[in-house]
């Protein structure tokens, strides 16, 4: 996060119903989301991190289960982005078609170079970390090198290590399904909510 990004707060709400419908909000922000963005994750234990982060996950090809990585603190992916052109078949399994319509058929603009079609994914959960620095143990700086995507579970338990978000997406229980704020701390967050909030309308 640099000093450009400092003006550019933007934030959206939403009302997530369901996990079906929390999903196809991860499978829009994969399609949104550049190499290099910090996204944060809060919200209670239950809230529906996770299940954002495996729909993000599903829209870029992974089939196998995805899970907080509690004990372990993170769980790398390597994937493919060229994935995101089955979203069709996503849309299908989901049957929230108008939901997701307009980022199909087209590559993330500003996502990375169109011949590297690898993309690294990191899913970060703090929750069990006692204190930030065992973050500069693990070589949290290696992992955030603008080189891959990070998402972050518990980012409160890495205060004062953990890398400043580009994006922090606040999650709370409200009627049965969640309340979904998205909030932008650079540039790169701001574009996200935008383009977010242009899909949704
Ligand atoms: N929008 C939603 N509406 C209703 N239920 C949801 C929604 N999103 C997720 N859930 C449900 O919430 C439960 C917990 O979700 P999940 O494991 O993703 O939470 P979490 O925030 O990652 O929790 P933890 O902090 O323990 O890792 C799941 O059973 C999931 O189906
Ligand atoms: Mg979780």
């Amino acid at each position: 996060m640099s000093d450009q990004h400092l003006n550019s707060s933007s934030q959206c709400q939403l009302q997530i119903i369901n996990e079906e419908a929390m999903n196809v909000l991860g499978a829009q922000l994969a399609a949104l989301a550049p190499t290099g963005i910090i996204i944060y994750l809060k919200g209670d234990l239950g809230a529906g991190k996770t299940t954002l982060v495996r729909g993000f996950l599903r829209a870029l090809g992974y089939q196998g289960a995805v899970k907080s990585p509690t004990f372990t603190v993170v769980e790398p992916y390597s994937l493919d982005y060229n994935k995101l052109y089955n979203y069709n078949k996503l849309q299908e399994s989901l049957k929230l078609k108008n939901k997701i319509e307009s980022v199909t058929g087209h590559k993330p603009e500003n996502s990375h170079e169109p011949e590297n079609s690898s993309l690294k994914v990191y899913h970060f959960d703090l929750y069990r970390l006692e204190d930030p620095e065992e973050l500069e143990y693990m070589g949290i700086r290696d992992y955030l090198d603008g080189q891959a995507i990070a998402l972050i579970e518990w980012p409160e338990k890495g205060i004062g290590v953990l890398p400043g978000a580009d994006l922090i997406i606040i999650i709370t229980h409200r009627n049965q399904g969640r309340g979904v704020e998205l909030v932008s701390q650079s540039a790169n967050g701001a574009e996200i909510v935008s383009k977010l909030v242009s899909d949704t309308v």
